[in-house]
């Protein structure tokens, strides 16, 4: 069977609504008056108030913020959890917009797809059952172990050009291969789209990246965003999309492009996106979404899909594909961008071994049916030499459906013949999920057609250097074993003597006898129906899984002012979201709010007395305790001592991570005071119900400090609506002695709502009630 074809109906749900979009932007249009690029079409075609006026003309990329609506959001199963636990406590009946969960990252590659999966599965069974039980309920498509990785399935079903989506990893951007805007975002804005709350983000700048040329038979989709890596860096992108224009983005497969897309996550892009082009309508038809393809004809037509002629980027970067070669970047960054001609070199400058020690190719980054029919040509032609790869292969099909087109097309046979080992369509070794059967215990390189390679990412060990590049030349590589080997012009010694050479590899974009889906078991019901009546399946005993408790207000029976807070800590100098909530061994109590926090701040530095993860506490007996940090917190919390926290500039830089937002609050913290805050982070502390502020004056920062009693002043006004009200702290210290420190804050009258409440999920919850 070929992938079924989806009639109009069937594609309803995942049709952008191009006409209201069309009209959005011409209701955007009116206050916004420069020629667009594609990026800010997307955007202003999305906001939340089309007709609302979001910042002055000149003053709009980089500086404003818009307020958006989202139209889909995608969660993996690891980040998952706190996303619908959270949406859980808003008191919905359904999500407001599409919603699909994936599970993915919990399967871990030992020996082959079949046992991995099931062992998996047994290993995972608790996270794997709430998260089923929770998709039912609230209507969520949910996609099975062993259906495939997010961001391919994402790529195959849902995304759409012209599309706004957000999703809760940091490679959704992979769906900017259909000429959309994905971006990757933590549960709480992932909890914003599914509640129907306005999801803000600080408008991007957005770099034009003009395309020309033709890529040389080696090279690739991958070795240009790998070549732009090394351009940018990984700090490059930060805060900018990525818009990529010009005739060489129509010579690339739609897949192709959304390789590229996805590791703009590893420049730090908010995310990357191309005009719609005859290679997305092919592969909308090759997925069965010909009515998707026939709407986006027709907004192109209208001119939405691509850029106004004439559109300016805050940064142009020319790109002729022609000279490019293949990259392999690494080790430990991926912005280490060595052009494959100097590649043997920098290993012997080095002075690296010239072993590979294992090849890794597919994941979400690369297993499109273009990329495994061109390794497939290699493994062909190698087989035919009689030559079988020298290091361990693993290959990491994207989605059932790759898979099972791979099988039937004699591509998984052909790779199975040369050694490869097919691992479940699942994350796996990508993220750390590979249990290293040769595990080195010295320096060793492997080669991976992944998207990153931090240091231990891929089999936990510090000692592998991990080198990222495209499928082809880590399948040519495979053959020779030697790091130093350019398989465009270096040769293999035949064990029958003579030697073998590889012609350049030649794949397909897309399957001729069109996709195979695979098993039915692994595909969601389309759009189902919410079952309200769904028990969510959490085992009491769990250390994995916890529900949460709603925040409680502190504004009741009259009070109008946060109670009265001791302050537990005055935190030093940089202090990153990882600072506050460390990610490594914590992740698996991702869905447990009780555990996770055990970690709050462990890597925070106390100004006072310049410690890592100490705190103090001056007890209700006098006494003054010193502890760890979440110590302290616990203590606070069990004597129901509510609690601030003092910090330096840009605090919570770094992910838009929840959970260094929600631990505090759930200690007890009902405020933070700062030099400065980062913005994301600064908005998910409103939406846990904790009260940012920031210092009038950043001398005052030293004035505070731990076990100093803290009252607010002029909250009652901001709660009456005067939301230019200033906010004073009146401070109490051990010896006594009282003073006022002026402080400012930027909530919006929605965000005083949030507070009020106790956190913006109650607020919702009690709308859901009126
Ligand atoms: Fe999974 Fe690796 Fe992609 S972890 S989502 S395959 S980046």
């Amino acid at each position: 069977a070929t992938h079924a074809a989806l009639s109009e109906k069937d594609c309803k749900s995942i049709t952008p609504p191009y006409a209201l979009l069309i009209q959005n932007l011409a209701d955007a249009r009116q206050h916004i008056h420069h020629k667009l690029t594609l990026a800010e079409k997307i955007l202003y075609s999305h906001l939340y108030d089309p007709k609302k006026r979001v910042g002055d003309e000149g003053k709009l990329r980089g500086q404003a913020y818009l307020q958006l609506r989202p139209e889909r959001v995608a969660m993996q199963d690891a980040s998952a959890q706190m996303a619908l636990l959270q949406f859980m406590s808003a008191g919905l009946a359904q999500s407001v917009v599409p919603a699909s969960i994936h599970c993915d990252h919990l399967i871990q590659a030992v020996d082959g797809a079949k046992s991995d999966l099931e062992r998996s599965i047994v290993t995972n069974q608790e996270v794997f059952d709430f998260l089923e039980s929770a998709a039912r309920k609230y209507g969520i498509e949910f996609w099975r172990p062993g259906s495939g990785i997010i961001h391919q399935i994402v790529l195959e079903n849902y995304a759409a050009p012209g599309m706004l989506m957000l999703g809760t990893d940091s490679h959704t951007p992979n769906a900017g291969g259909l000429g959309m805007l994905a971006i990757g975002v933590g549960g709480a804005d992932a909890v914003d789209a599914m509640t129907g709350t306005p999801w803000e983000l600080k408008h991007p700048e957005i770099v034009g990246i003009h395309l020309t040329g033709k890529m040389g038979p080696w090279v690739s989709p991958k070795d240009l965003i790998l070549h732009i890596a090394g351009k940018l860096t990984v700090r490059g992108g930060t805060g900018r999309i990525l818009e990529y224009f010009g005739p060489g983005v129509d010579a690339q497969s739609c897949t192709g492009l959304a390789c590229v897309a996805n590791m703009g996550a590893e420049v730090g892009a908010t995310t990357s996106t191309f005009p719609y082009t005859a290679a997305m309508r092919a592969y909308l038809n090759a997925t069965g979404r010909a009515p998707v393809a026939r709407a986006a004809d027709e907004a192109a037509a209208q001119g939405f899909l691509s850029a106004d002629e004439g559109a300016e980027y805050d940064q142009l970067i020319q790109i002729n594909l022609s000279e490019l070669e293949p990259y392999i970047n690494g080790p430990f960054t991926p912005d280490l961008a060595t052009p494959l001609s100097k590649f043997g070199e920098f290993v012997k400058e080095n002075g690296w071994k010239d072993d590979l020690s294992a090849a890794l190719i597919g994941s979400c980054t690369n297993s499109s049916y273009q990329d495994m029919t061109s390794v497939a040509d290699l493994a062909s032609q190698a087989r035919s030499a009689g030559l079988k790869t020298k290091v361990p292969f693993l290959c990491t099909p994207g989605s059932e459906q790759i898979r099972a087109t791979m099988e039937r097309d004699n591509v998984t046979s052909t790779l199975e013949d040369v050694g490869a080992l097919v691992l479940a369509n699942a994350c796996g070794p990508c993220i750390g999920q590979w249990k290293r059967t040769d595990q080195p215990s010295e320096e060793n390189a492997i080669l991976t057609s992944f998207n990153r390679n931090f240091k231990s990412r891929n089999d936990g060990n510090a000692r592998t250097m991990n080198f990222l590049a495209s499928p082809t030349i880590v399948t040519a590589m495979a053959f020779s074993g030697s790091l130093q080997f350019n398989p465009m012009k270096d040769t293999i010694p035949l064990p029958s003597g003579g030697t073998f050479k590889f012609a350049a590899p030649v794949g397909q974009d897309l399957p001729p006898a069109g996709f195979t889906p695979g098993q039915n078991a692994f595909y969601p019901q389309q759009t189902p129906e919410p079952q309200p009546d769904t028990e969510i399946i959490i085992n009491k005993d769990s250390q994995r899984l916890e529900l949460l408790e709603p925040f409680t207000s502190p504004f009741v029976n009259g009070i109008r002012e946060l109670p009265e807070m001791k302050v537990l800590m005055r935190v030093r100098g940089k202090c990153t979201t990882d600072h506050i909530s460390a990610a490594g061994p914590w992740l698996k109590y991702k869905g447990h709010l009780t555990n996770i926090s055990e970690n709050l701040l462990i890597t925070a530095t106390n100004d006072e007395g310049g410690e890592v993860n100490v705190a103090f506490d001056q007890g209700p007996d006098g006494q003054t305790t010193t502890d760890t940090i979440p110590g302290v917190a616990k203590r606070f919390k069990a004597r129901n001592q509510p609690w601030a926290l003092v910090v330096d500039e840009n605090y919570g830089e770094g992910s838009a991570r929840e959970h260094a937002a929600l631990q505090p609050r759930f200690y007890g913290c009902n405020m933070i005071i700062a030099r400065s805050f980062a913005r994301i982070h600064e908005t998910n502390l409103k939406k846990q119900g904790v009260l940012p502020l920031w210092f009038v004056d950043k001398n005052d920062y030293s004035r505070i400090g731990s076990g100093d009693d803290v009252k607010t002043v002029g909250v009652s006004q901001l709660l009456s609506g005067n939301i230019s009200a200033t906010i004073k702290l009146r401070v109490t210290k051990a010896n006594g002695d009282v003073f006022e420190i002026p402080t400012k804050h930027t909530m919006s009258e929605d965000q005083v709502r949030w507070l009020q409440a106790g956190s913006a999920l109650n607020y919702i919850r009690s709308q859901m009630a009126l």
